[in-house]
């Protein structure tokens, strides 16, 4: 059996740091307070050359696409803080307000001594918001963000200044193997697993109940909790001004994937020759975003030595974003084995913060 890895042993209600290896991760300390852990061999993810490849290689047939998960480079990054702040794009403000709301409660359940899991932590704002709870129910605090870029380091850095009773535990994998890595290292702490920010919306209905069932399995104890954070649907109007807001923002935001295919592939394109579109696809329940060629192209990508031939009109998927609504979604996650407790909403029903436990 591996040892589990960087456990918070709970002595007299103050947590001492254990630290161990871990097999098949790659373990540097950050500091005292402070390890990440990734896999050796890099994990088994598809790199943003292959899906390029992958995806936009693609003759006639299937419609073009690239994963939002390339969106995030630096400048992805930057420009989805900068969506976070724009006034039609409701998500982030309506889970900030209902996370405070709902903080103590969540910090009562979780107890003192309690260890946060953290799936795609990206900017740390939010999670402040749950720590400050933790923090005050007092006890150690381990906090264990998974995230596939390794900025994961540097956001979390300035937490231990924050917290001093904080343990950070990062593991830079993706949420499938940071959820193994979680689960196998817990310890005897309860755990509260956190994946907020609506950011479940992003996968797919099998990829959405593959991912609640890695969730389920990685809670143990009865006292373990999922916290999610879940877009709801709504007038088309209000979502798709929030996906293709008057700044031009998200615009930005689609585009630069052809940037960052510019930037790190050697590729051509020029975004003037692109629009961004964003649509509510009522049947479906997503909105989803896409790029169309304003003409007929052929963009060469040197790195990866193809040509990518786009028709006028033609588009490439880039991101589907699922809004739910509560029955959906207590269905889904009963699904997997898990039982809504407890739901914070806004007056209008626009946004949901889902608290789940393992189903008896
Ligand atoms: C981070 C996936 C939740 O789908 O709302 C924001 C990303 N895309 N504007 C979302 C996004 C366009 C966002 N998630």
């Amino acid at each position: 059996m591996s040892p589990p890895a960087g456990r918070a042993v709970l002595d007299g209600g103050r947590a001492a740091w254990a630290e161990a290896a871990r097999p098949g991760y790659e373990r540097s300390a950050v500091g005292p307070r402070m390890a990440c852990y990734r896999p050796l061999g890099g994990g088994e993810e598809q790199t943003f050359a292959q899906a390029v490849a992958a995806g936009l290689g693609r003759g006639r047939g299937g419609e073009k696409s690239l994963s939002p998960r390339f969106f995030y480079d630096d400048r992805g990054s930057e420009l989805f803080e900068r969506i976070c702040e724009l006034p039609e794009y409701y998500l982030t403000r309506l889970e900030a307000g209902l996370l405070e709301r709902a903080a103590p409660e969540i910090a009562e359940i979780a107890g003192p001594g309690a260890r946060l899991v953290e799936l795609g932590s990206g900017s740390s704002c939010k999670t402040r918001l749950i720590l400050d709870a933790l923090a005050r129910a007092r006890g150690g605090i381990e906090y264990v963000p998974i995230d596939v870029s390794d900025t994961l380091a540097r956001s979390c850095a300035c937490l231990l200044d924050d917290y001093p009773g904080l343990r950070v535990t990062g593991v830079i994998d993706t949420y499938q193997g940071g959820l193994e890595f979680a689960g196998d290292a817990g310890g005897g702490a309860r755990t509260l697993i956190a994946f907020l920010g609506s950011s479940i919306g992003n996968l797919d209905g099998g990829a959405a109940r593959d991912l609640l069932r890695r969730v389920r399995r990685a809670m143990r104890g009865g006292g373990d909790a999922f916290l999610a954070g879940m877009d709801l649907v709504k007038d088309r109007g209000i979502l798709e001004r929030a996906y293709d807001d008057s700044r031009g923002v998200t615009a930005q935001f689609n585009l630069n994937v052809l940037r960052r295919i510019n930037r790190e592939l050697g590729g051509e394109f020029d975004p003037a020759k692109f629009a961004h579109v964003a649509a509510f696809n009522e049947s479906e329940r997503r909105v989803e975003m896409r790029l169309r060629s304003l003409e007929d192209q052929a963009v060469a990508v040197r790195g990866l030595g193809i040509t990518v031939e786009l028709s006028r009109g033609e588009t490439i998927h880039t991101e589907s974003s699922h809004k739910y609504d509560l029955p959906q979604i207590r269905g889904m996650m009963a699904g997997a084995g898990l039982s809504v407790r407890r739901v914070w909403s806004d007056p209008r029903g626009h946004y949901a913060l889902v608290l789940c436990s393992a189903a008896p």
